[in-house]
């Protein structure tokens, strides 16, 4: 088939490169003309395994073409995904704007012949119906809008979106879901070739909805990950006053098949480029139609509180000076494996500690680039090249960041390079013995 993917950000270039890796012709369209250019001599803007490797192959291919011109991609295009971003409003709103302005645009260009037009991006509930109306205002009546919600994590963006858990897609006529039946078919059947040596050991199941009810299951499935995250970190909280250790709570509840092992890690907080965004619009929306979402505002309430907690930890630590203090801080990226910034707890604790007069030297084996583009250097912030760096001359060393680096390195140099053996881990890296018995000083999350 042929294929236009409008957005080429974390959702859409995975998306289109997987498509086009199954045979078909994709078309990538973005505005911005930088990145399409570097995409056109096949360099990979995402830090994502097996991206570069894949983007390589398709353009040996001839499967993929990138470029600013929408009239060139719709007119040929059977299938339009729409991928933009949605960012917040600084109400919690969610921006329409790129989704409608792509949608206006794409919108002259449509060939004569019925096309499906999929919406990826993240929008709230009600938005395909909208969608549609405003296309058939302009005469486009043979279009159809499908809400096909993206689950994919950043890190694992190719594997996620080749060995998903289930895809959902929200459709009213019957052709769409076909043509959108047969594009992931390959997916559903495990039936692809070599991008990754992993596959499912059955088919991917498909939920089949309304437009709202896929448009409501993404908000739903961030924001009951998010809960999930904000309950264990408000049990840290109480085990640390009663003197438990919230590992092994996160162990004694997971192996409950009901609860689940995973997202029960306590910490500093979820951060990232969806769970804050999706979680807030959720409360949002929930509001715009009368309805007090009370566990949703505490949800987003433990979390603004737990990075707080956190650097209280760091103050508490140093005996309330932090003025003139020096602090090693390990990890800027909002988590392990990816070098995006966003809403990452690492980034939020370097502004506070400089606020509060503190010179900080930060390290992320990923995320320093971004980290230097958001992180206002004015002498305070020293960029260093290795944990062992970062570490040197501090009175005491915070890890933001849960990087496997980090767990395997050798610690214990670093109490010779710190000017006081002082670790505070927002990620409970460690054994807490273990590493006490090297002669650190170590505070953590509800552990004692
Ligand atoms: C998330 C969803 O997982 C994905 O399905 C959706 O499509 C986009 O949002 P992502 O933002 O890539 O993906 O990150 P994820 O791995 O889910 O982590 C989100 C945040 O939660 C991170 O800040 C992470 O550190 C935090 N987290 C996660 C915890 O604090 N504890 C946990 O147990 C798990």
């Amino acid at each position: 088939m042929k294929i236009s993917i409008i957005g080429v950000g974390y959702v859409g270039l995975p998306t289109g490169l997987v498509l086009a890796s199954f045979g078909n012709e994709v078309y990538f369209v973005d505005v911005d003309k930088d990145k399409i250019n570097k995409l056109r001599k096949g360099k990979n803007p995402f830090q994502e395994p097996s991206l570069g490797g894949l983007l390589e192959k398709n353009i040996r291919d001839k499967l993929v073409n990138f470029t600013d011109q929408y009239s060139v991609a719709i007119p040929k295009s059977e299938v339009i995904f729409i991928c933009v971003g949605t960012p917040p409003k600084i109400t919690g709103e969610v921006d329409l704007r790129y989704v409608k302005a792509a949608l206006e645009e794409l919108s002259k260009y449509l060939n004569k012949k019925s096309t499906t037009i999929v919406v990826k991006s993240t929008v709230p509930v009600g938005t395909a119906k909208v969608l549609k109306k405003s296309l058939v205002k302009t005469g486009r009546q043979n279009v159809s809008i499908v809400s096909n919600p993206e689950f994919l994590r950043e890190g694992k963006a190719v594997r996620d979106t080749l060995l998903p858990d289930r895809i959902v897609i929200g459709v009213d006529d019957q052709k769409s879901e076909k043509v959108l039946l047969g594009l992931y078919e390959p997916i559903i059947k495990q039936n692809f070739n070599n991008i990754i040596e992993e596959r499912l050991s059955k088919e991917v199941p498909v939920v089949l909805t309304s437009n709202e009810s896929a448009e409501l299951i993404k908000y739903a499935a961030n924001a009951f990950l998010t809960t999930k995250i904000s309950f264990i970190n408000e049990i840290a909280n109480i085990a640390e006053n009663v003197g438990a250790d919230i590992n092994e709570i996160s162990k004694g509840i997971g192996l409950d098949p009901r609860i689940g092992e995973h997202f029960l890690n306590a910490g500093m907080g979820w951060g990232g480029s969806c769970f804050p965004k999706d979680t807030r619009a959720l409360h949002q929306i929930a509001g715009s139609t009368g309805y007090l979402p009370v566990l949703l505002k505490s949800v987003i309430e433990v979390n603004n509180a737990q990075r707080y907690r956190f650097l209280q930890k760091i103050v508490k630590a140093l005996h309330e000076e932090v003025e003139g203090k020096i602090i090693g801080v390990l990890g800027l990226a909002f988590k392990a494996g990816t070098d995006d910034v966003r809403e990452s707890a690492g980034i939020e604790i370097v502004k506070e500690l400089v606020d509060l007069g503190a010179k900080v030297r930060v390290y992320d084996p990923m995320a320093l680039e971004n980290a230097k583009r958001v992180l206002k250097d004015n002498g305070d912030i020293i960029f260093c090249s290795s944990p062992h760096d970062a570490a040197k001359g501090a009175d005491a060393l915070v890890i933001s960041t849960e990087w496997d680096q980090f767990k395997q390195l050798d610690w214990r140099p670093f109490k010779r390079y710190l000017k006081k053996p002082l670790i505070i881990d927002g990620r409970n890296l460690f054994n807490p013995s273990f590493i006490r018995k090297m002669g650190f000083r170590y505070i953590s999350v509800g552990r004692k």
